[in-house]
């Protein structure tokens, strides 16, 4: 029973160190646990919500692609992919919109900013807000749902966002009847470490405080650490590594025995120009081979790209099921699908017709239900802990006889195997059973004759 971890990065900006130790390294990290099936992906989409500058939403995506790879990120194991590749996730993202309470959204954080700021300045409270920063959290909603991942890992700046993605996954099952979506958890990583930049606030591209990763160089590093500030102490004075910001970075990459020889020559006395020399030779050592991989990439994009499509392939095969039974469950559906005309027609097309569809419920177990070629549910499974079970039996199903297998229960019918009811007629189903019963086996006719 693996647990989905999916996260996305928004591609607006250059990675730097901070990214790397924050997100980036404990993803990947995550990714190579047993038992995780991890989804990663570049938000490009979101990145238009605050970017107008075509050329730099394309470097970035470039860049971030490639910063991914280069750290190590295994993408036959990873389902590593675009946003933008997956039509879906704009489809499935209306969808949640409409059951979106607008008052949920008005509560958003980052919107709320923007109306505070401009109240502040006197002007129109909705001024430079577009529709893209309003309805933000239902995109990465989508993403979410999409593939029901059960963890997301993410900033304490994004719970508010998961938090609506439960939300508005509650809404929509309840209004239409059924599990669809699993509720996302949010995973704040505790013990990463929050880098300090170079003026000891927090790391990050708006405090103009970075330290890049691979871009520009062992030059570019280097010119950075030599920018750390430091306090006045000087060489031969003992230092206090606790509130140096030069330790705190290098005690992020590096073992415990080393941090501890480091801040021992702190303590007695290393100037901070040598103190400086020897965080950079330590993060040098680190990132050079990863850096080497990285301008390798940037050298050939071909290779990114084709490592994102086949990415965007694999996830597409799970979106696009999801997406139909979500279409069928609004009420988009097939208008021909109830004649014999349609049926004859929806055999030829797979998934038109009646079908087995296998889903996780809210326990993580495993379970099938056979719908209709209208999407009306006409069995539920019980639960199994083996997905293979689950497959198994549901090709079992189709090959015997539906006549036989379809029995009539107390709870209405049931299917039963090997004197076993496996799966019986949802709760609250039609009350004329019999009808019902009917319509039953002859959906699992029409499969086993395929
Ligand atoms: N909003 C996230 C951020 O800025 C990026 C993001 C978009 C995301 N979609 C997501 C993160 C889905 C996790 C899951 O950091």
């Amino acid at each position: 029973m693996n647990t989905r971890v999916l996260t996305g990065i928004t591609t607006t900006g250059t990675p730097h160190l901070g990214n790397y130790a924050g997100a980036i390294r404990p993803a990947v990290q995550a990714s190579t646990q047993p038992g995780v099936d991890a989804f990663f992906f570049l938000a490009d989409y979101h990145a238009l919500i605050k970017c107008d500058d075509p050329a730099r939403v394309a470097r970035s995506r470039l860049e971030i692609a490639a910063t991914w790879l280069a750290v190590g990120l295994d993408h036959e194991r990873v389902t590593f992919y675009r946003q933008s590749d997956i039509p879906e996730i704009p489809e499935l993202s209306w969808l949640l919109t409409c059951v979106t309470a607008k008052g949920l959204m008005n509560r958003a954080h980052a919107y709320k900013a923007s109306v505070d700021q401009n109240v502040a300045k006197g002007v129109d409270p909705d001024d430079g807000v577009t529709m893209g920063l309003f309805s933000y959290p239902v995109l990465m909603a989508a993403d979410i749902l999409m593939f029901n991942a059960n963890k997301v890992p993410v900033g304490r700046d994004q719970i508010q966002h998961l938090e609506m993605a439960r939300d508005i996954a509650q809404r929509f099952n309840h209004l239409y009847g059924r599990d669809y979506f699993t509720l996302p958890e949010v995973t704040i990583e505790e013990d990463v470490a929050t880098l300090p930049g170079l003026d000891g606030r927090k790391m990050s591209k708006s405090y103009n405080n970075t330290i890049p990763l691979f871009e520009g160089g062992a030059n570019a590093l280097r010119a950075s650490v030599m920018r750390i500030v430091t306090d006045s102490r000087a060489p031969g004075e003992a230092k206090d590594a606790e509130s140096s910001h030069l330790y705190t970075l290098y005690r992020a990459f590096a073992t415990q025995a080393e941090s501890a020889a480091f801040r021992k020559q702190l303590e007695e006395g290393m100037g901070w120009g040598d103190a400086k020399q020897a965080l950079y030779e330590h993060l040098e050592a680190l990132l050079a081979p990863m850096r080497e991989k990285y301008f390798d990439l940037i050298a050939n994009p071909g290779r990114i790209e084709d490592i994102l499509q086949a990415g965007a392939a694999r996830a597409r095969k799970l979106a696009a099921p999801m997406m139909q039974e979500l279409r069928e469950a609004v009420g988009l559906r097939n208008l021909n699908a109830g004649t014999a005309a349609g049926k004859a027609q929806g055999k030829k097309e797979k998934g038109k017709g009646a079908r087995f569809v296998s889903f996780r419920d809210e326990d993580g177990g495993f379970r099938f239900r056979l719908l209709a070629a209208d999407g009306e549910e006409l069995l539920l499974s019980q639960r199994f802990a083996d997905p293979k079970e689950a497959g198994a039996l549901m090709r079992r199903l189709q090959s015997e006889p539906a006549d036989s297998v379809l029995q009539a229960s107390s709870a209405g019918y049931a299917a039963m195997v090997d004197g076993v009811a496996v799966a019986a007629a949802p709760s609250g189903a039609q009350a004329d059973s019999e009808a019902q019963l009917a319509r039953a086996r002859d959906a699992l006719a029409s499969l086993s004759q395929e």
